[in-house]
């Protein structure tokens, strides 16, 4: 029987999980969500039409109008769009909608690797293999600098550390599917390792489950 392989891959942002997911989707032959794009493509279609992002009827509206297969990051990567779909994130009514998307996506038949905030948790609780990937609020921090002076742009470390915390405590905070480990998730911190170590580190948990299958 072909292999079917689900990865669950959750964590705050700036952790690496993106990075990481995209590894192993890559090693592994999976088709790859960045479910996270899909409270950004919601925020984006509020703040394009200029709806307040607490407006429950058109953020509702607005979900059932995201589409998988058009979720561009290029445009959905700004940072303004990250703090509004934090902020979206939090209507219940929204999340059921996204998460059925998501959902449909997490069934193809050899599996997937999904990322995200409650993957493990409430997305795909069934997934052969949970990763929770962390790292300190301060190294995330000093990684998102580095990432904007890359870019050529500028920043500054203590407002950089201080969105990370608001934003860290809304999507740990809010009431439905907080962003927490699964009871059977691989903890894995990267405050210290490189994306190589990182993947290496989750590419040992997962041959592992598969030895075991
Ligand atoms: O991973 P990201 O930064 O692109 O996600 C943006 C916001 O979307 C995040 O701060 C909270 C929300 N989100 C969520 O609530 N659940 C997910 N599975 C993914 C993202």
């Amino acid at each position: 029987m072909p292999l079917s392989l689900t990865i669950a891959i959750d964590g705050p942002a700036g952790a690496g999980k993106g990075t990481l997911a995209r590894r192993l989707a890559d090693y592994y032959h999976l088709p790859h969500l960045d479910t996270g794009l899909t409270y950004r493509a919601l925020a984006q279609m509020l703040l394009a039409k200029g709806w307040p992002l607490g407006d429950e009827p058109h953020a509702v509206e607005a979900a059932r109008l995201v589409d998988l297969s058009n979720l561009d990051r290029s445009v959905l990567s700004a940072h303004a769009v990250g703090e509004a779909a934090s902020k979206v994130a939090v209507i219940p009514e929204v999340r059921r909608i996204l998460v059925e998307k998501q959902r449909t996506f997490a069934v193809q038949p050899g599996g997937a690797v999904l990322d995200g905030r409650d993957i493990g948790t409430v997305v795909c609780p069934d997934a052969a293999v949970k990763l929770y990937v962390t790292a300190s609020a301060e190294v995330r921090a000093r990684r998102r600098l580095a990432e904007i002076e890359a870019n050529d742009g500028t920043g500054d470390f203590a407002a950089i550390l201080a969105d990370i915390n608001r934003r860290d405590e809304r999507d740990m905070g809010r009431a439905d599917s907080p962003l927490k480990p699964a009871a059977d998730a691989h903890l894995l911190d990267t405050s210290q390792m490189s994306i190589e170590a990182a993947f290496l580190a989750a590419k040992a948990i997962v041959d592992d489950v598969l030895a075991k299958k």
